[in-house]
């Protein structure tokens, strides 16, 4: 009987830590919501193409997968992928800014 108990206990905590665990990694929509000047003058435009290098079509970012996004920031920043824009950006943004990105635009 107190040993079931001790048992619930410990499962209830390990939920709380598990969860806990996972609001901390993930983005944040919030405080993504104050750096997106840095983003909207391109992304925020359907149909936007860039003048610069060359007239470029800016892919909508509204409604892709958070991981698909961190994963792309990512590739501008480390050289795997490369945009001139996009790869000079990426640099200047840290992984949680990166994160925050993506929790905001997987959700809008
Ligand atoms: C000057 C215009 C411009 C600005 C500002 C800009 N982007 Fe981009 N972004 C682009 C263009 C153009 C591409 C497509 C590049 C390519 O094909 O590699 C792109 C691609 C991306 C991609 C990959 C999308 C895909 O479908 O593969 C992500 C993610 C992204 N941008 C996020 C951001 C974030 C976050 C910000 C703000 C910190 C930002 N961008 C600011 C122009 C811009």
């Amino acid at each position: 009987m107190k040993q079931k108990l001790v048992i619930n206990l410990l499962l209830a905590l390990g939920m709380l830590f598990a969860f806990t665990g996972v609001t901390q990694a993930a983005g944040d929509a919030v405080a993504a919501k104050e750096k997106l000047s840095m983003c909207e003058g391109c992304h925020g435009i359907p149909n936007y193409k860039t003048a610069f290098p060359t007239a470029y079509h800016v892919p909508k970012l509204g409604g892709q997968h958070a991981e698909y996004i961190v994963k792309a920031l990512e590739g501008y920043k480390n050289g795997t992928r490369s945009h001139p824009t996009m790869t000079g950006l990426a640099k200047t943004l840290s992984q949680q800014d990166m994160e925050d990105f993506a929790a905001y635009y997987s959700k809008n």
